[in-house]
């Protein structure tokens, strides 16, 4: 979404860009489509470092919208009642051990967040990567008012393979 914006921004200035050089009539046109050149090269490259810069920020987040979002919510609050938040003062800062278990074997009962009671389902989210779970923990334990250690694949690919004995 983000790296389309930027390429329509990276668009318009170009062909504001190309409109004033080709609609001059100026002798000096060539150096003008030269400078224009290099302007087109500048900004191209901007919008370029732009986008690879968006994309790089975070993978967690990508897999936090796509699979957390839908019963967490984008700003992790939850749902009273429903779904628990996933902001400060949740389990977000427990053990990592107890984080990746739940989200590869989901969590059932009844639970307190936040002096919140809950007693609902959360489905198991194992076909995620090593890679995702251990982004997307990390990308959740550095937002929204967290502030705790990342977890690496290695220990998502630890506790997977205890589960599965
Ligand atoms: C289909 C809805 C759903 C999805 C999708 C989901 N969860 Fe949950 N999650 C829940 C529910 C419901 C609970 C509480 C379960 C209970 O009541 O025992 C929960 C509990 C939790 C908890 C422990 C309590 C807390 O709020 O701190 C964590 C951590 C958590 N989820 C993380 C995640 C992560 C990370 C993802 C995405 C990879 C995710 N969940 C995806 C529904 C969901």
């Amino acid at each position: 979404m983000k790296y389309n914006i930027y390429k329509s921004i990276g668009f318009s200035i170009l062909s504001g860009l190309i409109f004033v050089a080709c609609s001059s009539n100026s002798k000096k046109s060539d150096e003008k489509m030269q400078a224009t050149d290099t302007a087109v090269t500048v900004v191209t490259d901007t919008v370029q470092k732009m986008a690879s810069q968006n994309k790089m920020e975070d993978p967690g987040k990508a897999v936090f919208i796509n699979t957390c979002v839908v019963c967490h919510q984008a700003n992790a609050s939850g749902v009273p009642g429903n779904f628990p938040p996933l902001d400060s003062g949740s389990w977000v800062g427990r053990e990592p051990t107890e984080l990746i278990k739940i989200v590869l074997q989901g969590l059932k009962g009844e639970i307190e967040v936040k002096g919140e009671k809950y007693k609902n389902a959360m489905p198991p989210q194992a076909e995620l990567t090593d890679n995702e779970i251990a982004s997307v923990l990390s990308y959740i334990r550095s937002n929204f008012g967290n502030n705790f250690d990342s977890i690496t694949p290695e220990m998502v690919k630890k506790v997977r393979a205890k589960i599965k004995k």
